[in-house]
């Protein structure tokens, strides 16, 4: 598979999880690529906690729901309407979360490139997020990006240390097919825009 095809079909997957846990052989692939990143100064401030006790899959599945439900209740009522049939996450069928978490301390004080840019930090473990990304897409394995958390409630669920963050818990899993469309473009929720309006030349 080219590059491109990977960053072509990749999707965000949440409903197509086929409840099989994906290999360790896969696993230590996808997690190498996503070390493979590039990092500012060369620190690679990500860490990777992968997550498969169905206990703690469930834990962190009730705790999502809240924050959804919270989300929910803060719409009004027509995008309450549109949001409500939409899945946004895969925990406990994906069989395996990452947890991608961000260590601003690592590399210590003279970071070269971060000198002035601090997000740099963060921009890097992201980088590691969708090497992970792309490279599970070429082992027809699928991908979920989950936010609805608490940071401090999944700090303490996976035991992050101070002042380590956890950045991302990430739904993976073997999947029965890639959607080719986005399933917040198919349920009506956000359509996608053309190149031509992000791309500006010389001036914003
Ligand atoms: C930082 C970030 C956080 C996201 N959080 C969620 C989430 O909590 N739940 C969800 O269903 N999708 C989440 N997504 C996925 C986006 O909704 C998805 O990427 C977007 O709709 C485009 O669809 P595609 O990834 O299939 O192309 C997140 C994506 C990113 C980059």
């Amino acid at each position: 598979m080219s590059v491109y095809d990977a960053i072509r079909m990749r999707r965000d997957v949440r409903a197509e999880f086929t409840g099989e846990r994906i290999s360790e052989p896969q696993l230590t692939r996808i997690l190498q690529a996503g070390h493979n990143a590039p990092s500012v100064g060369n620190t690679q401030p990500w860490d990777f906690v992968v997550v498969q006790n169905p206990d703690t899959l469930e834990t962190f599945a009730d705790h999502v729901a809240d924050c959804r439900r919270n989300f929910a209740d803060s719409l009004p009522p027509e995008r309450r309407e549109t949001f409500d049939p939409i899945k946004i996450e895969g925990i406990c069928e994906s069989g395996t979360g990452i947890v991608v978490t961000y260590d601003p301390s690592r590399g210590g004080a003279n970071i070269l490139g971060r000198h002035t840019v601090d997000d740099t930090g963060v921009f890097s473990a992201v980088l590691a997020i969708q090497n992970i990304w792309l490279a599970a897409v070429a082992e027809g394995i699928g991908v979920g990006w989950v936010s609805f958390y608490d940071e401090e409630f999944l700090t303490d669920l996976v035991g992050v240390p101070a002042p380590v963050r956890p950045i991302a818990w990430l739904c993976v899993g073997p999947v029965s097919q890639f959607q080719q469309t986005p399933d917040l473009v198919r349920f009506g929720w956000r359509d996608g825009r053309p190149l031509d309006d992000a791309v500006h030349r010389e001036t914003f």
